[in-house]
């Protein structure tokens, strides 16, 4: 079983790739391969929206989108993760997100497979449930089975995997964490995304 972690944050190596990397291992210790995958280190070159696309499952572009395809092909599941920026995904998640479209117009090729998504952001409610919503759907439309955190045995659990910078505000001032994985909450919602990952990808491969 491969897992496919895709991180859209500008800044690699930080507190998006944290909470992935948090997710990976909880898969990796359930037994799956895994991978995480920076956008930054590629050159994925914007949509030129010529449309050809539609006829056939190819893109007009030589760049470095073909090793992602590669990749998502080979994925089991398929967690994208994006820091908030402007209540949005990031430009260069967006950006993949465009150029992906040949592998969903003319035949749907990642059909079928787990998908999940998480996001962080610096603000408490700093536009993390759009940004999320948007990953989702960009899954669901490639046809993807879409997972999040809920953990079927504790109702009060975050369904989400949606984190900050900022914990709160005491006395007039904001107060901010390191990273945003130092919410404990946060933390145990990634590895139960990880955990209802696996699950899904074995219960449709059985
Ligand atoms: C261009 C830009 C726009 C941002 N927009 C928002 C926003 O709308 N809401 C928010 O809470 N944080 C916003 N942020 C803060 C980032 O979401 C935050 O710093 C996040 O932790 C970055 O993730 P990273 O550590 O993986 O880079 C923005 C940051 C940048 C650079």
């Amino acid at each position: 079983m491969k897992i496919l972690a895709i991180n859209g944050s500008h800044r690699k190596g930080k507190n998006t790739a944290t909470l992935l990397n948090t997710v990976l291992d909880e898969a990796a210790a359930l037994g799956a391969s895994t991978e995480l995958l920076e956008l930054s280190d590629l050159n994925i070159k914007f949509c030129a929206a010529c449309n050809k696309c539609l006829n056939k499952t190819q893109c007009s572009i030589t760049d470095d989108m073909a090793i992602v395809e590669k990749k998502l092909l080979a994925a089991d599941g398929i967690l994208l993760g994006s820091p908030v920026y402007w209540v949005n995904v990031t430009t260069l998640m967006k950006n993949f997100m465009d150029r992906s479209r040949y592998l969903h117009l003319y035949k749907n090729v990642l059909d079928g497979k787990v998908g999940a998504a998480l996001t962080t952001a610096g603000l408490l409610y700093g536009g993390q449930e759009t940004t999320l919503k948007i990953m989702e759907c960009f899954l669901q439309f490639h046809g993807l089975h879409v997972v999040d955190s809920r953990d079927p045995n504790e109702a009060i659990m975050a369904p989400l995997v949606a984190g900050s910078l900022m914990e709160g505000f005491k006395d007039g001032k904001v107060i901010w964490r390191r990273n945003a994985v130092d919410d404990e909450l946060l933390a145990t919602s990634c590895k139960q995304l990880a955990r209802n990952m696996v699950k899904l990808i074995r219960q449709l491969n059985k």
